[in-house]
């Protein structure tokens, strides 16, 4: 199969020479108007061993380096050239820098091959072992390692060699089977455009012949499959719209749509210009489907023959690129393609030492860490295995407040038991039971430190509800911890969970009908809003015991502040850990004002 555009993805920080390497590259295949490199010539930087009149390659494409190490522009940088045989070259440029490795990952979801830059004067260094871990995952069909610099090491071939053999040792554990090492120097120009008259001991290609000489695999699976990205409506027309992924979509093909797996045949296919009879790979259409079925954003169209299985939990690896660290239990948004759903990770499995390639146990993920894990979707998700197909493998996790990309994620398989949970409807539902209690199910949910005085303010409540005839129940988190959380402890993860299983508790006993009193320290914003998102709207009722940790400490009710000033209880809230004070709570107590007082004002927001 041939291809119009390359994609090429270069990794190695600047020191590498990578700057000098794609600069003589783009110079010597004539992609650069010549009074732009003619500006090289004069200038130079301090400390430059450069002849005066020379060209440096590297300001050629360093000015976007160093505007990017100042934060200013973006995050991958791109370029184009064209390749000799008039195909395309897209070039994306990941910053060397650890942390970095976020864009690094995404570009390398996108790229057919990764150029991986070894300076031979100082060898292979953890963050190449890095770059190569992640070019496996996210499966990159070749890999160009490139020693460079070997003008610096007398043109050795026992440098080169050494290098090789280090690089493939590593590479041993890894999941590549087509690297190649090319020997070069940027600076000198050997084997990168032209052959190098240094180094007879190299046969084979240069660094363009090893880029222009690639060619796709072919597809052992050819199915076609579209992501609706968008559901198109007019008066009499309501249409899905997409790309198309490999194969193709005639008129009058049955189709299925994931998850919800319902049978529909094409019965129109819609450029933005005109009626077509079949889309093939790439096309942006709108398909007709007979009958209108019910479909979103995010679902997955496939041949009617296709075997899929919509999955909730999954065995995936991922890359974790956020300083703060993943933490199982918490709620993040999982990004495939269109499709938006929140996730959870429930279980690190293992890391991956990028050096050694052993797997460690973990119970979170740091910035740049891999690992392999399971995550639990709140929906139902057509994913496929990573290494089956790329674009509908691979998936970004968010974070729910800031946004941020925390984490880039690589399916290894569905995990099949989801599959077999079906929700079972009862008759007598969530309002019938209310109503007969006389009142609102509901979720009271007391946050702040400890001491701040939520239990009281609980019983408090609970106490007058109870003398109004009124059904309510208090979930108190030490008392909980007694039994149902008896095996977490205090550590970001294990608080997570705390909330979670706390939050579907709560959940079950408003289905019951009854006001549920939450008083549980819940210290991290973003565990407090997924336990809000599990209710329906005005159902869940945050409420801030604000009280100022002095207080708290002077009152140590449970001498706990005691133990922590001393050091007996390192993650204390408020002095080991810390607590994310609610940002619109529903109702803000003053946790040291008057306690009827506080217990009056729940029961203004209840009753
Ligand atoms: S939460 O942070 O996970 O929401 P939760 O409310 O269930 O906490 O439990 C807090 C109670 O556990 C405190 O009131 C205190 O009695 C006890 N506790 C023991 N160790 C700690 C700790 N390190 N941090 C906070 N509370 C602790």
């Amino acid at each position: 199969m041939e291809r119009s555009i390359i994609r090429l993805l270069t990794c190695g920080s600047v020191d590498d020479g990578k700057s000098t390497l794609i600069g003589r590259l783009l110079v010597e295949t004539d992609s650069i108007p010549h009074d732009t490199i003619d500006s090289t010539r004069n200038i130079r930087r301090s400390g430059s061993t450069i002849a005066a009149g020379e060209i440096d390659f590297s300001l050629l494409t360093d000015g976007l380096e160093a505007e990017r190490e100042q934060g200013i522009t973006i995050d991958v940088a791109y370029r184009s050239m064209s390749l000799l045989d008039g195909k395309r070259l897209i070039i994306s440029d990941a910053p060397g820098h650890e942390q970095y490795t976020r864009n690094m990952a995404v570009a390398a979801s996108r790229a057919d091959i990764a150029l991986v830059l070894v300076d031979a004067t100082k060898g292979v260094r953890t963050q190449t072992l890095r770059h190569l871990t992640i070019c496996s995952l996210m499966g990159i069909s070749r890999v160009i390692v490139a020693i460079n610099k070997l003008d610096a090491m007398e043109y050795s071939q026992s440098v080169f060699e050494e290098i090789r053999s280090h690089v493939q040792t590593a590479l041993t554990r890894m999941h590549l089977d087509d690297v190649l090492f090319i020997p070069l120097s940027a600076l000198a120009g050997d084997n990168v455009v032209q052959g190098s008259t240094h180094m007879n001991w190299y046969r084979g290609q240069t660094l363009l012949e090893s880029i222009q000489e690639w060619r796709p695999a072919e597809l052992a699976d050819a199915s076609p499959r579209m992501r609706i990205q968008l559901i198109s409506r007019a008066d009499n027309f309501r249409g899905v719209s997409g790309t198309v992924h490999r194969g193709s979509f005639t008129v009058g093909d049955e189709i299925k749509i994931f998850p919800s797996n319902q049978a529909a045949k094409i019965a129109k296919i819609i450029t933005y210009k005109e009626e077509i009879q079949t889309a093939h790979d790439s096309d942006a259409v709108t398909l007709l489907l007979e009958p209108e079925v019910d479909a979103t954003r995010g679902d997955l169209i496939a041949a009617a023959s296709e075997e899929l299985h919509p999955s909730d939990r999954f065995n995936a690896e991922i890359v974790w690129l956020h300083e703060d660290p993943l933490i199982h239990s918490r709620s993040y948004l999982l990004i495939a393609g269109t499709s938006q759903t929140p996730a959870t990770v429930t279980r690190i499995r293992h890391k991956i030492d990028v050096n050694t390639g052993s797997q460690n146990p973990a119970s979170n993920l740091g910035v740049n860490e891999i690992g392999s894990v399971e995550i639990a979707t709140d929906a139902p998700l057509t994913l496929l295995p990573y290494l089956q197909s790329r674009e509908f493998g691979n998936f970004i996790l968010v974070d729910r407040l800031t946004f941020r990309t925390v984490g880039a994620g690589m399916i290894r398989h569905s995990l099949r038991r989801g599959e077999n949970v079906v929700l079972q409807k009862y008759e007598v539902n969530k309002s019938a039971r209310a109503v007969q209690k006389n009142q609102r199910a509901q979720v009271i949910w007391l946050t702040g430190l400890s001491g701040s005085g939520k239990s009281t303010i609980a019983n408090g409540v609970e106490k007058r509800l109870h003398a109004l005839g009124m059904h309510a129940y208090v979930l108190d988190g030490d008392n909980l911890r007694m039994g149902l959380n008896s095996d977490l402890g205090f550590t970001p993860e294990d608080r997570a969970e705390n909330v979670r299983r706390i939050s579907e508790v709560a959940k079950v006993l408003v289905d019951a009908g009854l006001i549920v009193l939450v008083a549980v320290i819940s210290p991290f914003e973003t565990d407090r809003q997924r336990a809000k998102s599990l209710f329906d709207e005005g159902e869940f009722l945050e409420v801030f015991v604000d009280t100022p940790v002095e207080v708290c400490v002077d009152r140590d009710p449970k001498g706990l502040y005691k133990k922590a000033n001393k050091g007996e209880i390192p993650n204390f809230t408020g002095i080991g850990q810390g607590y994310e004070t609610p940002k619109n709570p529903d109702l803000h107590l003053k946790g040291d004002a008057d306690l009827d007082e506080n217990v009056t004002k729940v029961l203004g927001v209840i009753i």
